[in-house]
């Protein structure tokens, strides 16, 4: 269901007017150009969430009025709209951050929706963070939460886990504001997977495996673009790297990963064990803190893992549920 305004533009009128009618059916609010010149003009007077925009043009190309769109209104989600014979050139662009996607001439009109619903997603979700209130950052973190069914709550425990640690460290209120929404919004780079993806009901295939794991290089992207401060790009960007190095996107060791990455991860690592998934069923607590014990050191900081456990320790869930 549409829910911003996305500005279509082709030299093909009856392009235009398939997507048009497609978008409008779904609740989007459509404007449309013929040319890059004429998408500049409708870009300056309107607020647009998103544009799609064809390649092959007379004039201007659709890649360079991605570019110049970018410079004057670098929120506006862009994608192309491409034939067979420029993939290559789309997907350079989409490798050097210029296309959010492309969709392939002819398209399917379900793909189409679910791209543009997945832009304007990232659209909405770059303002609210923008905003920088606590009750939108967290909402909008719990929308994108939503997404993965096994994982309500998550975000909320995770940043509870996190705080009671970095209390526990000694951290000043200042470090526990950006670790706080760091926390909340560890997996929001979840919004690019796909939904069949995150609720896949088997094993995951490696391909699938390998979309999951750039969640959290797409959700630094967003930061960044948001102007989120580091530590919280940090949080986002390193929550899966692991102390030997065995980790992702960067595979970075020991206190090369960022501490409060080290700190969220201890936190995401024990909530995703004791909880119950679809596929699995959740630890206790203490078995959750048996298998923090064995990771300490090798995947885990063991100094913020002893934090977490002397916490754990001797009440319970209790010293942790904030
Ligand atoms: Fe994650």
């Amino acid at each position: 269901m549409g829910i911003g305004t996305v500005l279509v533009v082709d030299d093909e009128h009856a392009i235009i007017s398939a997507i048009r009618r497609l978008l409008e059916l779904d609740g989007w609010a459509v404007l449309s150009a013929n040319s890059a010149d004429e998408a500049m003009e409708v870009l300056r007077e309107n607020d647009v969430a998103v544009l799609l925009t064809d390649n092959r043009m007379p004039g201007e190309s659709g890649l360079h009025l991605l570019e110049r769109a970018r410079a004057f209104r670098p929120d506006t989600v862009r994608i192309l709209l491409t034939g067979y014979a420029d993939l290559p050139t789309a997907m350079e662009a989409i490798n050097h951050g210029e296309v959010f996607r492309f969709v392939l001439k002819p398209w399917v009109d379900a793909d189409l929706l679910a791209i543009v619903t997945e832009a304007c997603e990232r659209h909405r979700l770059i303002m609210g963070l923008r905003s920088g209130s606590d009750g939108t950052v967290r909402s909008l973190a719990q929308a994108v939460e939503l997404k993965d069914h096994n994982t309500r709550g998550h975000c909320d425990r995770v940043a509870g886990y996190a705080l009671s640690i970095a209390t526990a460290l000694g951290w000043s209120e200042a470090d526990k504001h950006d670790l706080r929404y760091g926390s909340w919004l560890h997996d929001c780079g979840k919004i690019g997977v796909p939904g069949s993806i995150l609720n896949f009901p088997g094993r995951l295939t490696p391909e699938m495996y390998t979309v999951i794991r750039r969640h959290p290089g797409w959700g630094a992207d967003l930061g960044r673009q948001a102007g989120l401060g580091s530590p919280i790009i940090n949080i986002i960007l390193h929550h899966h790297e692991r102390m030997d190095g065995s980790g992702y996107p960067a595979g970075l060791i020991g206190e090369a990963i960022p501490i409060e990455a080290r700190i969220v991860a201890v936190a995401d690592v024990f909530d995703a064990m004791t909880t119950e998934r679809s596929y699995k069923r959740g630890l206790s607590f203490q078995e959750g803190a048996d298998e923090l014990r064995r990771l300490r050191g090798t995947g885990l900081d063991p100094l913020v893992a002893d934090a977490f456990l002397d916490l754990l320790h001797p009440v319970g869930a209790q010293a942790v549920s904030l």
